[in-house]
């Protein structure tokens, strides 16, 4: 899928559904803050999170005193309505709307944050350019979470087909240069009470 009909597609989702119409809702972004812990990230650090469309994350990450977030979503819209959320501190988030597979950043990040991004990338050519962008965007040493469909998740999400991984697959997948700290499988319950198991992963770039 190119870049525009992704953002198009993401557009109408965020467009026709409220947050809590959404699969991956969860009002408070619990696994992510504590896969974050286990990293030790503390407010210092920068984040950024990928895909990060309407989640409630950088709220909680700004609300914990971290002052260099950003963002990046290739729908426009929900970041719009994220922003909208957080008030007038939002102005100090930095919001992008990009393709995480056609990004160029102007700086690393201290931490690489996904939640129900990169299981979307479900060809070589598609992993290959996410895993650019990372590398390019997390400095050596950097902290990253990852969070798939675990391999008894759902085949799909949105309409997309996804990949779905064990722990040992993801860090696999990965490639070279990940060291993993740790893994978890989490099971998220939908607003409409649908159980979907995610396999979380946290770990370093190594230098
Ligand atoms: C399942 S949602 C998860 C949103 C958020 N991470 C959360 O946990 O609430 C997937 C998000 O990834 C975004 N997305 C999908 N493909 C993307 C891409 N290639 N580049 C950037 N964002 C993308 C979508 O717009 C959407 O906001």
């Amino acid at each position: 899928m190119k870049s525009d009909a992704k953002s198009e597609h993401w557009s109408d989702v965020y467009g026709s559904k409220a947050d809590t119409d959404t699969s991956w809702y969860e009002p408070v972004p619990a696994a992510s803050l504590a896969m974050l812990d286990r990293l030790n990230v503390g407010a210092g650090q920068s984040v950024i999170d990928v895909g990060g469309g309407t989640s409630a994350l950088v709220g909680s990450l700004w609300a914990r005193g971290h002052r260099d977030l950003s963002v990046l979503d290739v729908s426009a819209e929900a970041l719009q309505r994220s922003r909208g959320r957080l008030g007038e501190d939002a102005d100090r988030v930095d919001w992008v709307v990009a393709d995480v597979t056609d990004w160029t950043p102007t700086r690393q990040y201290d931490v690489w944050h996904d939640r129900a991004v990169f299981h979307f990338m479900t060809t070589p050519n598609a992993r290959a350019a996410y895993l650019a962008t990372l590398r390019s965007t997390l400095r050596p040493g950097g902290a990253l979470v990852l969070a798939t469909f675990a391999l008894t998740g759902p085949e799909q999400c949105s309409g997309l087909p996804v990949a779905r991984y064990s722990a040992e697959g993801l860090v696999d997948v990965l490639g070279p240069g990940i060291e993993l700290i740790d893994h978890r499988e989490v099971v998220h319950t939908t607003p409409w009470g649908s159980e979907q198991p995610f396999t979380w992963i946290g770990g370093r770039l190594t230098p």
